[in-house]
This record gives C-alpha cells, sequence and structure tokens, in this order.
C-alpha cells in the first residue's frame, strides 16, 4: 500500500467527536496533510460533546490550537457547502478518507452516491479511485438498513471499523478506548501510529 501523505477526515454528526480529533491529530502531526471536513451536525456535536469551536476567522488554526498540533502539522478544514473545493476532484483527490465518526445519515447517503456536499463527494471521489476510504460507523443497535448500507459501502471497497473499543488492552480512560478505535482505523490505512499496545500472547497488555 502507497504512504499515505495526504488524508481526508470526515467529522459527521454521529456521537463521537473524540475519535475523529483524535485521528485528525494523528495524521497531522504523523506527517500526513489534513483536510478536516465537518458536516454541519458534525460541527455541532463536536461543540456539544468536546466543546470545539471552528466559528472563529481561521478555523484550521482554531481546530490545530483545540489539538495542540506541532507546529510542522498541515491542517485545512475545507467548507462542506464548497463543491468546488479542490479535494472534490479525481484529478486531485487525496490518498485516503476516514469517516469517523459516521454517522448512519451519512452512511445511507454515501451509499446511495448522492455527492450532494464536499464530505460525501470526497467519499465518493476516493471510491471510484479506488483509494482507501474508511468508516467508523457510531449507531447502536442498528437496524437493517444501516447494516444494508454499511454492506453496501463495504462491497463498493470502503473498511468497516465500528466504534467498538477493546477491553484486552486493559483501557484505564476514556482516552485510552478512543485511542483503540482510532488506531484500528489507521491501521487499515497502514498509518504508523502507537495508539495501543498490541496483543502479544496470553498476559495482559502493560503499559508503555
Ligand atoms: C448529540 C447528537 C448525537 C447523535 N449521535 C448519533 C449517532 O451516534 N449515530 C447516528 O447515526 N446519528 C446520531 N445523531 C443524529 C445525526 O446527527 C443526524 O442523523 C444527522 O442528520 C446526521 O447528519 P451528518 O452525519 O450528515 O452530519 C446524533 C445527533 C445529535 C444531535
Amino acid at each position: 500500500m502507497e504512504a499515505i501523505k495526504r488524508a481526508a477526515v470526515i467529522v459527521t454528526g454521529a456521537s463521537g467527536s473524540a475519535y475523529g480529533l483524535r485521528a485528525i491529530q494523528q495524521l497531522a502531526d504523523g506527517g500526513a496533510e489534513v483536510v478536516a471536513i465537518f458536516t454541519p451536525t458534525g460541527e455541532a456535536v463536536a461543540r456539544y460533546e468536546v466543546g470545539l469551536a471552528l466559528d472563529g476567522p481561521d478555523r484550521a488554526a482554531s481546530l490545530a490550537s483545540f489539538l495542540d498540533l506541532s507546529r510542522t502539522a498541515t491542517v485545512r478544514v475545507a467548507d462542506d457547502a464548497d463543491l468546488f473545493d479542490p479535494v472534490s476532484s479525481g484529478s486531485n483527490a487525496p490518498d485516503a478518507v476516514l469517516v469517523v465518526p459516521a454517522s448512519m445519515g451519512f452512511v445511507a447517503s454515501c451509499a446511495a452516491g448522492l455527492a450532494s456536499d464536499l464530505a460525501e463527494r470526497v467519499v465518493d471521489v476516493v471510491l471510484k479511485e479506488r483509494r482507501p476510504v474508511v468508516f467508523v460507523p457510531r449507531e447502536t443497535p442498528l437496524n437493517l438498513i444501516h447494516l444494508r448500507n454499511l454492506t453496501t459501502l463495504a462491497e463498493a471497497g470502503a473498511a468497516i471499523v465500528p466504534a467498538m473499543p477493546a477491553y484486552y488492552t486493559m483501557p484505564k480512560t476514556v482516552d485510552d478506548m478512543v485511542d483503540f478505535v482510532v488506531g484500528k482505523a489507521l491501521d487499515v490505512l497502514g498509518f504508523p501510529h502507537r495508539l495501543f499496545e498490541r496483543w502479544s500472547g496470553s498476559e495482559p497488555a502493560l503499559d508503555g
């Protein structure tokens, strides 16, 4: 798999904004150029759940400050309403897309191929270019419509990495549980991280 140099991270209106923000932080601090796209509900839920305010004049600076990104990190916050954004085209598509967290509404729109705003269009484009697309769905319980839409996306080439933290890593904090899920999503991209201790046998995983 090609190394991921440019990634789009789409934060939708599902609960779990912390997953998306951690993914942006890991990719950006890990050296990838990140385009962050918040759907309107994704932005509202992030404000509600973690207090992220992106309504200042420089949205990228607000995000970088909130995430305490390194000075070398490259993050741009694209406008979900702007279908003229460069990443809207297959000729300038990112190397990969993470939809994290992914709401069932967004999953449905992508499964139907609507491409009616920038976030949906980027997923559509990266799937057609046969590059990695990872959905981290967050809903429970799942109804048959959700399951069918997720199946459609998997059939179209997307990876489905549900927001299901493991317990064999002995998580002690909510951040540990967030890190496990984000680490699993980054594993699909082959993007290096140290977000969780890998299973190495029957002994409990230790700190460090
Ligand atoms: C606080 C809050 C939490 C939500 N959590 C979820 C969720 O976990 N999963 C989900 O599918 N939708 C959830 N929703 C509903 C979606 O935000 C809603 O369906 C929205 O239209 C999705 O749009 P978007 O994801 O395209 O932004 C939540 C809404 C709110 C206000």
